[in-house]
């Protein structure tokens, strides 16, 4: 296990959108550079960086063209380098992502594999004979190709230009002879093909990979079992020869994903975490929604318990991501900031998406770029300062990638760090709470001290014995009472709202109240 990961706070960049160095509108490696002092001051020690090769960019790098190459209007590789290098003398890390199960229909692979003479990459992709076949019901496979090559239908995994790298099939149809073996020659050729672009960014000096769709890539592969073996060959040769690098997927079920070999994964919108019950659909943390958070820790504590006793990883939660509105469209600012203490309290790896730190907008209904569609709202650019396209770019406003949120009470960095009271300081001072206190960190226990279904308070402890930590929540408007043990007078670190306090072995919480507590023990 990286030793690194014990105290990762990531910071999640869409590099699109970050900051833009040479006036053409769109965010690039040298503007991530130039930010690196930012992101270190707020106190993120790592960065996940979405795509950022070369790409027709219908979906917006997610169907990469080249994967060795970064896309000119980011950069070069050698900015690349000099981003890993810059990052890890500020003692950060980096992670690229890997976009494993598909590539772009420019890719050469997809290019000659449409031939109809045989060729070394024939098999790179899954092509059916016919152009009819729609392979419905193949679990992985979202959609086909239909007549776009002589060969017939080609397989996708997301939009239709979006083709699956093939790496066989979990049980494939004898009948079938274009279903092939999940251990046959060209399977596995794919796979080495992916091990290779990853030993290529590696060697540069990149600490680790995002996973894009890691849980698709064998496809009929009923329980993912076949493809949990697959990464288990990857997570051998890392753990060999990269054994500081990181791997982190987009699995959306960390059971699954943990046992595969990633060091961490996700909660996410999909999958059977109930993330969405916490910051997003009636959120718990909203004192309007009423909304319930027992499903989520329940299922949380049974996995988290399941995975330490075996081979250990992390749980990881965003704030949000590049594929779901932001946190701020359904809390208020008090609100985030009690999402965030709980974010930064909770045990595996918290995950920032940029913006979220200055409580920037989901701006809906904007139009699609790039095959954004509704994500769009939550990918509009940083918002830094008050000068021209709020200090994104110096571009015309309407030469930007996506336009900058209108409203001139928007959030922005400069601001925020001007008051004291605003979000970004309490996001600051939670993350660095939890850089000096190793109970608040990745790898200590947490018990659930109170925690009934569909009621205030949260309650649970990190840690054990003497720097133990209690964390208490309560976002309804009611004040609460809940007895908690726990002997001599509690050292209050850290609380938002009105201050709670414990009396007589009860902690008082306020409406809109959350507090850190430790106590001292004889
Ligand atoms: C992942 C990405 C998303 C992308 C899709 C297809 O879910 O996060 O943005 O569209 O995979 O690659
Ligand atoms: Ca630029």
């Amino acid at each position: 296990m990286p030793q690194w990961l014990k105290n990762a706070v990531f910071y999640q960049i869409y590099p699109q959108s970050f900051y833009d160095t040479n006036a053409d509108g769109i965010g690039d490696l040298q503007g991530i550079i130039a930010k690196l002092d930012y992101i270190q001051e707020l106190g993120c020690n790592a960065l996940w960086i979405n795509p950022c090769f070369e790409s027709p960019f219908h979906d917006a790098g997610y169907d990469v063209s080249d994967y060795r190459k970064i896309a000119p209007r980011y950069g070069t590789n050698e900015d690349a380098r000099n981003l890993f290098a810059e990052a890890h003398k500020r003692g950060m890390r980096v992670l690229f992502d890997l976009v494993a199960g598909h590539t772009s229909i420019e890719h050469e692979w997809f290019i000659e594999s449409m031939k109809t003479e045989k060729n070394a990459f024939s098999e790179r992709y899954i092509w059916a004979g016919t152009p009819w076949e729609r392979f419905e019901g193949i679990g992985g496979i979202t959609g086909s190709l239909n007549g776009f090559s002589e060969r017939g239908a080609c397989a996708v995994n997301f939009f239709s230009t979006q083709p699956a790298l093939n790496y066989g099939f979990a049980k494939p149809d004898p009948a079938l002879s274009w279903q092939i073996p999940a251990d046959s020659p060209a399977a596995r050729a794919s796979c080495g093909a992916m091990i290779e672009i990853m030993r290529f960014w590696l060697d540069m000096g990149c600490d680790g990979f995002r996973v894009d769709m890691a849980g698709s890539l064998i496809k009929g592969d009923e329980g993912q079992k076949e493809t949990i073996r697959f990464w288990q060959g990857i997570r051998k040769m890392m753990d060999k020869e990269y054994p500081e690098a990181a791997l982190l997927s987009e699995w959306g079920d960390p059971e699954r994903a943990l046992e595969a070999g990633f060091h961490m994964d996700f909660v996410l919108h999909f999958g059977p975490s109930y993330y969405l019950d916490l910051f997003h659909e009636k959120p718990f943390f909203s004192a309007a929604s009423g909304g319930k958070i027992a499903r989520f820790m329940e299922n949380y504590i049974r996995i988290d318990t399941k995975v330490r006793a075996g081979k250990g990883g992390y749980i990881c939660i965003p704030s949000g991501n590049h594929d779901m509105p932001r946190i701020a469209r359904r809390l208020n600012v008090p609100e985030i900031k009690m999402a965030f203490a709980f974010l930064l309290s909770m045990p595996g790896i918290p995950f920032i998406y940029y913006g979220d730190e200055i409580g920037m907008k989901y701006r809906e209904n904007i139009p699609s770029i790039e095959g954004g569609f509704e994500r769009t709202g939550a990918r509009t650019p940083m918002q830094w300062d008050s000068t021209l396209n709020a200090g994104f770019s110096s571009a015309k406003p309407e030469d930007l990638y996506i336009s900058i949120d209108p409203d001139k009470n928007k959030p922005t960095v400069e601001a925020q760090k001007s008051r004291p009271i605003s979000l970004w300081h309490e996001v600051r001072k939670l993350i660095s709470l939890r850089m000096e206190h190793e109970v608040l960190q990745s790898d200590a226990p947490i018990e659930i001290l109170h925690l009934k279904p569909n009621k205030c308070p949260l309650v649970y402890r990190r840690g054990e014995g003497k720097e133990a930590i209690t964390i208490a929540f309560n976002p309804s408007s009611k004040e609460m009472s809940v007895s908690i043990s726990g002997s001599g007078v509690p050292k209050i670190l850290y609380t938002l709202g009105s201050a709670a306090f414990v009396q007589n072995g009860v902690l008082k919480l306020p409406g809109g109240s959350c507090v850190f507590l430790r106590f001292s023990l004889e």
